[in-house]
């Protein structure tokens, strides 16, 4: 039955007569003849390739040899043939069957891709003398180019140092008997190849670097060489990633010396992979370290000390954690600054001077003595200098001629300078006593006190009580004396200073103590041709007032002296009728009066004396004595010194207490 001839049953004898042919057609084909075959396969110039081909026959058919056509509209080109001759340009002598026609392997290869051969389409043909079967209907075209394939460099993974790091590189070809070479450079290790079918024609060569990760191969660049039949391509690069801990932690700046009071910004430099992520910092200050609270890989570091600032830095990473292994030393320079301790002291004859001066970098000095340069001052000078860690020390030597130098030291650097009057260090000058309270009664109390202008200070006091002979020490370290209960007799004292240079001692000093009025025994009245002359003394303090009591006696004049304390009142006139006159001296002071009837020397009458007490009347006659020998101690006192002039280390230089 045709199906043209159909037209007049209609349309749907069209459909079922379409499908029926289709199903004819199919069946046929199973039971005979279909071959499979990739429908292009590219292939690398002067590559071989092996095109893949399996076929089904009929059962009744008994393959026994193939042949392999070049698709033409009109001709069948022979490109494989069991006869050389037969195969056409530019297949001749380069194909090959490597197939099994009794298994049904078709396969055919080519063993040298030439560009002549790109776009041939090429098909099989199994004993072409008796089997009909259009085999042409189904093709493989050839695409023959000179495009290098592609290459795959892959590292395996991200390894950590000590692991195995796995390189592969891969390259898909078609010529499995002579398949590209690939090599790794000057890359060592374990490499192992293989092959692996892809289908289609394809396999894919690959090969496997393997070594153990090495913090140093983090970066390295490793390359894969593909040799392809007959040429050698450029290589392919890889970068190798090797993770690890920290290491080679270190502190930079920019600067490693600064000035006082600057900032300085530091970084944490370290070679890790992945990159640190954590830091921590360290600062060591005079041997004692500090962790800061900054934890960036920068910090800004404000308060830094004069000298060297040691700074350390932690970096961390996933992996660990590492220390610089050696301190940053910021040196922080600073302007001169000298210390207060910088003094002069006499030593002998000369005056010595030092200067001890913090700075950096090192300072100089220069000396002025008296607002001049040392040098155009002073004759003869030395000048010494030592250089210690950050301090100079300067001396200055020379011979005090002139009592009061004023030496000065300057230093200086290329920050600043500062300038420092020297203090003369000696023993303490002008020590003295002083009382509190100034004003006390006998019987009372009173303290003293040891003063003196020192430099350097006064360490140590002790005081002393002075005799005709000698001193007796009666304390030791206060500059105070405390009296309970003060009266005429006690002292002379004296108190003596001590500092680093040496003592000094204050003159003896008495105390001062406020009494009553006492009237001189040898206080007395002189008569002669009936001219009276009367002399009172009287010692009190304060001085009294002294008055007369004369009756019958005309008063020519009346004096009163005061004599180094004592008060000295002299009477002179006139007596009527040659009687005997009874003269009376009066002292008066705040603390009571006193009255002494006076005897007249020079008489042939029988002297009387008698003590009128009124008032105060303390005054016994014992203490009287003993007051005014007391007050002619203390108020002569240079006349001591006549009677004890043997005593010579003993100063008797006596200072009156000093009343203000
Ligand atoms: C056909 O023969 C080729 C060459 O010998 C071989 O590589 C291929 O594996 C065979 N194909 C099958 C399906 O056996
Ligand atoms: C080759 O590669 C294939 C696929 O990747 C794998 O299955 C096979 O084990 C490999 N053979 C060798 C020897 O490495
Ligand atoms: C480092 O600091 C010093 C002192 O402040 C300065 O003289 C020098 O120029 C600085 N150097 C640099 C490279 O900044
Ligand atoms: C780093 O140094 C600091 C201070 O010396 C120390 O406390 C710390 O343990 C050190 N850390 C490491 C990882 O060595
Ligand atoms: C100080 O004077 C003494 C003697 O007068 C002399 O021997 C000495 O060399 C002088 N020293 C200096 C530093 O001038
Ligand atoms: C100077 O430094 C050293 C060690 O660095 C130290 O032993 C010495 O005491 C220092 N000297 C002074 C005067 O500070
Ligand atoms: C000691 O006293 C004298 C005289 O009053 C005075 O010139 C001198 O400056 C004083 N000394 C000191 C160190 O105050």
């Amino acid at each position: 039955m045709r199906c043209q001839d159909l037209d007049v049953m209609g349309r749907w004898w069209v459909l079922l007569c379409f499908v029926l042919r289709v199903l004819q057609w199919a069946l046929t084909e199973a039971k005979e003849w279909s071959v499979t075959i990739p429908s292009e396969i590219n292939v690398l110039t002067r590559s071989c390739v092996v095109i893949p081909c399996t076929f089904t026959h009929p059962p009744s058919h008994d393959p026994s040899h193939i042949i392999w056509y070049s698709y033409s509209g009109t001709k069948y080109p022979i490109v494989y043939s069991k006869r050389p001759q037969d195969v056409i340009e530019p297949f001749r002598g380069k194909t090959e069957f490597v197939g099994d026609v009794k298994s049904g392997n078709c396969s055919l290869k080519i063993s040298h891709a030439l560009p002549a051969m790109n776009e041939y389409q090429l098909y099989p043909w199994i004993d072409p003398d008796t089997v009909k079967h259009k085999f042409y209907h189904k093709t493989v075209k050839l695409k023959v180019q000179d495009t290098i394939p592609a290459v795959q460099l892959i590292v395996d993974g991200n390894p950590k140092e000590g692991e195995t790091v796995h390189i592969s590189c891969m390259v898909v070809h078609t010529c499995i008997s002579s398949p590209p070479t690939l090599s790794f450079g000057d890359t060592s290790g374990d490499v192992q190849n293989n092959q692996t079918d892809l289908g289609q024609g394809y396999w894919r060569t690959e090969s496997t670097i393997s070594f153990p990760a090495r913090a140093s191969d983090q970066g390295r660049a490793v390359g894969c060489w593909v040799r392809h039949p007959g040429r050698q391509v450029a290589p392919t690069w890889v970068e190798v990633s090797v993770h690890y801990a920290p290491r080679s932690v270190h502190v930079s700046a920019e600067n490693s010396t600064t000035l006082l009071g600057e900032s300085v910004t530091l970084e944490c430099r370290s070679d890790a992979n992945p990159s640190s992520s954590t830091f921590l910092w360290y600062l060591q200050r005079d041997g004692s370290v500090r962790t800061l609270t900054a934890r960036e890989d920068s910090i800004t570091v404000t308060d830094l000390l004069h000298g060297q600032n040691s700074f350390y830095c932690m970096a961390q990473n996933v992996l660990g954690m590492a220390n610089s292994s050696s301190p940053f030393i910021i040196t922080v320079e600073y302007k001169p600054s000298i210390s207060p301790e910088s003094s002069c002291v006499i030593q002998g004859h000369a005056l010595r001077c030092w200067c001890k001066v913090r700075s950096l970098p090192s300072a100089s000095v220069e000396w002025t003595v008296d607002g001049t340069d040392a040098h155009a001052a002073l004759s003869h000078v030395e000048m010494f200098s030592v250089r210690q860690n950050h301090t100079l020390s300067g001396e200055l030597l020379f011979n005090k001629t002139v009592q009061h130098r004023t030496v000065t030291c300057r230093a200086f650097n290329g920050h600043g300078q500062q300038e420092h009057a020297l203090l003369i260090k000696a023993p303490p000058q002008n020590v003295s006593i002083s009382q509190r309270p100034l004003r006390v009664l006998e019987g009372q109390s009173l303290t003293l006190s040891c003063s003196s202008h020192a430099f350097p200070e006064v360490l140590s006091y002790s005081w002393y009580q002075v005799y005709q002979d000698r001193e007796v020490q009666l304390s030791e370290g206060s500059d105070r004396l405390h009296l309970q209960v003060v009266g005429r007799h006690m002292g002379p004292y004296r108190c003596s200073a001590r500092n680093e240079i040496g003592q000094s001692r204050s003159p003896s000093t008495l105390v001062c103590v406020d009494f009553a009025p006492v009237i001189s025994p040898a206080s007395s009245c002189t008569l002669e041709n009936e001219q009276v002359r009367c002399e009172c003394v009287v010692e009190s303090y304060p001085l009294a007032a002294v008055t007369w009591t004369a009756p019958g006696v005309q008063t020519n004049r009346m004096v009163s002296m005061e004599l180094s304390g004592s008060l000295k009142s002299t009477l002179t006139g006139h007596m009527w009728n040659g009687h005997d006159h009874l003269i009376t001296c009066h002292a008066a002071n705040k603390y009571g009066q006193i009255s002494l009837q006076l005897t007249h020397k020079g008489s042939s009458d029988t002297s009387t004396s008698s003590l009128a007490a009124a008032g105060c009347g303390a005054a016994a006659l014992v203490l009287l004595i003993a007051a005014i020998l007391y007050c002619t101690q203390r108020r002569y006192g240079p006349r001591l010194k006549k009677s004890s002039p043997k005593n010579s280390n003993v100063a008797l230089q006596v200072s009156a207490c000093i009343r203000v």
